[in-house]
């Protein structure tokens, strides 16, 4: 008989063994760690992923594996743990209605421009970012940087590379695909990737925003925050709001997604447009 692919032999045993209640403690355990709010509807993706990550570590079962998380913070299996969690859906040129607010906010900028994109996954945003500041700022050599960071290390590993398959750039206008990226050839055709001048623009790193040390010694125009908070509960939003709002220059943006709503979070923004803040 064959197994339906996503019960493997190997997954099987150990998916049987993860119950309500090690559900719940894993579900605790990544609240605590990345705000990430999973609910019940993900308990058997969620016993799935801890079976194969229990296996994968040669524990006996999934109380185990979350004895050695709770017991070990610094454990590098924590990387896994939460990249198995994290979910990454993005595009290039998402919510469009962002890109012009800030094709027009940087079109006559005579100063440095810098950017943050808080929840990078993959790159797809901080390119599309990179493309308007490119295109919009009147003098290039103003200097643009863009500064973007994920908890997901294998996310910001890919996003880093910048390499898309054709159907990942079709939102890209035409001319934009022919002057930022260069076709894949052998190995990578059917692929493009970002040029190198587009990639040298942006910082990439790893930043998880329940993080304690945060780098507030950065100043940034425009926060890009899209798309995560919405994983996360209201007090941790309040709380990453009010970490934002001080390292936002006088007059700068921070941009949401289009399902989050700051307005009754905190008093630190006001909404400026369509799910666009600036700070009070
Ligand atoms: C749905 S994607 C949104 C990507 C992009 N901002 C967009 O709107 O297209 C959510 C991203 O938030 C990241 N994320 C989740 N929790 C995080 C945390 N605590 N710190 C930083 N990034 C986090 C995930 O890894 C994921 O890449």
């Amino acid at each position: 008989m064959s197994l339906p692919q996503a019960q493997s032999i190997f997954t099987m045993p150990v998916l049987a063994e993860v119950g309500q209640l090690d559900f719940e403690r894993s579900a605790r355990i990544l609240r605590a760690r990345a705000g990430i709010v999973i609910g019940s509807h993900k308990q058997e993706m969620a016993a799935r992923t801890l079976g194969l990550r229990t296996k994968s570590m040669g524990l006996n079962n999934v109380r185990e594996y979350l004895d050695h998380l709770e017991h070990n913070p610094n454990s590098t299996e924590w990387e896994a743990f939460v990249n198995a969690f994290t979910i990454n859906h993005t595009a290039f040129f998402r919510e469009q209605h962002h890109f012009d607010v800030l094709a027009d906010f940087s079109k006559d900028r005579k100063k440095p421009l810098s950017v943050w994109c808080a929840a990078a996954s993959t790159g797809e945003e901080p390119y599309s970012i990179a493309m308007i500041l490119r295109e919009s700022c009147l003098q290039p050599d103003i200097g643009v940087s863009i500064y973007a960071t994920d908890i997901d290390t294998r996310a910001i590993e890919r996003a880093k590379e910048g390499v898309y398959s054709q159907d990942r750039v079709q939102p890209v206008p035409h001319a934009y695909l022919k002057k930022y990226f260069q076709r894949g050839t052998g190995r990578r055709s059917g692929m493009v990737r970002v040029k190198s001048s587009l990639r040298e623009m942006i910082e990439f790193d790893t930043f998880n925003l329940l993080s304690k040390s945060w780098p507030t010694d950065r100043k940034f125009d425009a926060i890009f925050c899209r798309n995560t908070m919405i994983y996360f509960d209201k007090p941790t939003q309040t709380g990453i709001l009010e970490r934002f709002a001080p390292m936002l220059k006088p007059g700068g943006l921070l941009f949401a997604g289009h399902s989050e709503n700051f307005t009754y979070l905190t008093k630190a923004f006001r909404l400026q447009g369509q799910t666009v803040y600036t700070p009070t």
